[in-house]
């Protein structure tokens, strides 16, 4: 049988940065808890920020030009490229002579694999190509699941993380669990980080290195570890290994190396949990998307506030959109949650 993490929310002793925070907010401790209980934070939640909305603008190294009956178009570096997307509802604003420019569009024929999944209406392409972040060279890459290799929203949060870093003006430690390509460990390395880069495929792991190359960031302190998010997460709080800010992606629904299953409904809270635990005693932020998945962001905003009860700072939670070109509409692509301390 498949390793499954057992513990929907681990029972562990408090650690040295828990009993100073409660000192600290004079937060009271909650009252005994049953064996196996988990017992609600006590002390003042964190100020709350909600909805934000961030947004990605079209930019040199990726727009989103159009979208409309159930399709987007797209330009990643030098290539446009069209594929699904159940949210736009509405009608493409550009002419379909635009869409047909297109280099490569997601077909998703279900019989094919890797590239066999694409249709390239002119020359046909290689698997990978060279685009680019504010700067960060990286590889794009034709997939099976219809992604290329970077998920652009998320630029919002890497910006955000690169001011933290440049701001603290002293050396800090990024987690990025579920980091896929990496580019959030490049930015944050680029910024000045130390970088620990967790995934559980060696497939994504061996990319994101390529990419770290391909950056010329190889000289920058990236620790690339192939694992299971949750066990590395527990591993770490066990070790009392902390980290100024951590980066949370997980899927709805994953497998770890070993085969332990990730589901998000199931594990976040742990997760988040863990994640507390393991912030340094100056911690800066902790960050959490979430994709596809049938929730509000409300409900993370209230698992990460209430799980970071008595740390101070915020909680600011809304959706990462990207603004189209064409007529100016928002794509909305996930949730997201993050506690910031200042
Ligand atoms: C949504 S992607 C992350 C996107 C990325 N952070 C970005 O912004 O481009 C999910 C990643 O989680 C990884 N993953 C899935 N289950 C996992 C698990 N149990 N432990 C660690 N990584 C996992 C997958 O291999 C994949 O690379």
């Amino acid at each position: 049988m498949k390793p499954v993490h057992a513990k929907h929310r681990p029972q562990r002793g408090k650690r040295a940065g828990d009993r100073r925070q409660e000192a600290e907010s004079g937060a009271t401790p909650a009252p005994a808890a049953r064996p196996g209980e988990k017992r609600r934070r006590q002390g003042p939640l964190p100020e709350e920020k909600l909805p934000l909305i961030l947004e990605v603008l079209p930019n040199e190294d990726y727009a989103l030009i159009d979208s409309g009956a159930g399709r987007k178009l797209e330009q990643y570096g030098p290539y446009r490229i069209v594929r699904p997307e159940g949210q736009a509802l509405w009608l493409p604003a550009l002419p379909e002579a635009e869409w047909e420019k297109a280099d490569a569009v997601f077909t998703g024929d279900t019989d094919e694999e890797g590239m066999g999944r694409w249709r390239f209406p002119g020359t046909p392409l290689g698997e990978t190509w060279p685009m680019r972040h504010d700067g960060i060279s990286y590889q794009g890459r034709f997939t099976s699941f219809r992604h290329v290799g970077v998920f652009p929203e998320q630029a919002s949060h890497w910006g955000h993380m690169e001011s933290l870093i440049v701001g603290a003006r002293r050396p800090v430690k990024v987690l990025n669990l579920f980091g896929y390509t990496g580019l959030a460990s490049l930015v944050a390395a680029r910024a000045g980080a130390q970088v620990t880069h967790v995934d559980a495929s060696k497939k994504a792991i061996t990319w994101a290195r390529e990419n770290q190359e391909m950056a010329g960031l190889s000289d920058r302190p990236i620790r690339w570890i192939c694992e299971d998010a949750m066990k590395f997460a527990e591993r770490e709080s066990r070790r009392g290994n902390g980290y100024d800010i951590i980066l949370l992606d997980p899927p709805a629904y994953g497998r770890g190396p070993k085969g332990e299953v990730w589901q998000l409904f199931e594990h976040l809270p742990a997760l988040v949990e863990t994640c507390r635990e393991i912030l340094s005693p100056r911690p800066l932020a902790m960050v959490l998307t979430a994709y596809s998945i049938r929730a509000s962001f409300f409900a993370i905003h209230a698992l990460v506030r209430d799980e970071f009860t008595g740390m101070g700072g915020g909680v600011e939670s809304g959706e990462l959109i990207i603004r189209e070109k064409a007529a100016g509409r928002a794509l909305s692509t996930s949730l997201f949650s993050r506690w910031v301390a200042v």
